[in-house]
């Protein structure tokens, strides 16, 4: 039995979770800096890492605790070592490097991305898929299409070629006055919408595997402009209330954003999972958490899709240590001086060379 204690710190949620033996995790705890950043409608690079600094400790003594734990009990440390916001990153990778070393333990650094694909790992323990598997990862940071064919094995068929799905679902909620993440809360406003209220273009980008949200943005924003001054000619004398409170509907606006959106990550994943043969679709990361993601892949393949739970979508430390557990059993090892990789894209040669 090998038991890991994960950690987390690349963006704005401080976590710590111990799992055991890449598939069941013992605790998961996330203290979120959301309402932190609400108040900037974005993750303000240093109040995030000034942050993590305060949670660490308190974080990750709680994950011992829930998993009924202590330091003797934990075989191998993991910590993210990017991509993401590197003063972020360097709060876990340093308190990481001192607990190795006053424990004695080995410590892996993990990416990020690796993270979210083993986050389906947790999701369903005992059904091993059936390699070669097509992952979509979408993130507010990341926007990834991946091959894997066997654990360690990935080859990075495209991403965005601009803003990151979440991104852009994060840039239109703050368009449309919408509380901090946009994501959750343009799905929630979506669901009184008319999806086909606004005809959004799907962008067309060089690479076939390849998305593109900042034109979408765009065309929303365009949209989002129009949204006062109707409201203001609804508030004019005379004004046909009704018809100008339909033409300024924000869930209409959000509906038919969510389906372009969802629209072209559907599409091209199902292409890709034809294309080259995948067995099953995996879509993890926070936008993974989209139910009209999730409905619309559905329908368009015949593979089976799995996503992780709600609380496994979004980030979290025990994705890190389901991610070092293959690592630890392919005999891949990290030096202990290894450094923040703000910037680290998944394939098979990261994996080869770290
Ligand atoms: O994986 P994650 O927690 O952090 C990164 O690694 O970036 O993803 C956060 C992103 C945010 O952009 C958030 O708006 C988006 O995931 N998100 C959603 C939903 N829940 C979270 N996007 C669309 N629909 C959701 N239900
Ligand atoms: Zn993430």
């Amino acid at each position: 039995m090998t038991t890991i204690l994960g950690i987390e710190t690349s963006c704005d949620e401080t976590a710590a979770a111990v799992v055991i033996d890449g598939k069941t995790a013992t605790s998961n705890v996330i203290a979120s800096q959301i309402d932190l950043h609400a108040k900037y409608g974005g993750v303000f690079p240093e109040v995030a890492s000034r942050a993590h600094a305060e949670a660490i400790s308190t974080v990750v003594e709680q994950a011992l605790t829930d998993a009924r734990v202590t330091y003797d009990d934990i075989d191998i440390i993991a910590v993210t070592r990017g991509p993401g916001l590197v003063g972020s990153l360097l709060v876990g990778i340093n308190f990481a490097k001192g607990l190795a070393l006053a424990t004695d333990k080995p410590l892996l650094g993990i990416n990020h991305i690796e993270g979210h694909v083993y986050s389906l790992w947790l999701t369903d323990p005992y059904r091993e898929p059936v390699f070669p598997v097509l992952i979509l990862i979408v993130s507010g940071g990341h926007t990834e299409l991946l091959l894997m064919r066997d654990h360690g094995d990935y080859e990075r068929l495209g991403g965005t070629i601009d803003d990151a799905a979440g991104e852009a679902f994060d840039k239109v909620g703050r368009l449309l006055s919408l509380p901090f993440p946009g994501g959750p809360n343009i799905e929630k406003a979506a669901q009184y919408g008319n999806p086909d209220a606004f005809s959004f273009p799907r962008a067309k980008t060089d690479e076939a595997y390849d998305f593109s949200f900042s034109g979408l943005k765009t065309a929303v924003m365009r949209e989002a402009t129009v949204l006062p001054s109707a409201a203001a000619r609804a508030s004019e004398p005379g004004a046909d209330k009704h018809k100008l409170r339909a033409e300024v509907s924000i869930a209409d606006v959000a509906a038919s954003f969510q389906k372009a959106a969802v629209g072209a990550l559907v599409e091209k994943t199902a292409k890709a999972a034809k294309a080259f043969g995948a067995t099953e679709i995996f879509i993890a990361g926070g936008v993974s958490a989209n139910s009209a993601l999730r409905q619309a892949m559905r329908a368009e393949t015949e593979l089976p899709v799995r996503c992780p739970p709600l609380n496994l979508c979004t980030d979290n430390a025990a994705m890190i240590a389901a991610a070092a557990y293959y690592r630890w059993e392919a005999g891949l090892r990290t030096a202990l001086d290894f450094d923040a990789l703000a910037t680290w894209h998944l394939n098979r040669a990261t994996y080869d060379g770290l």
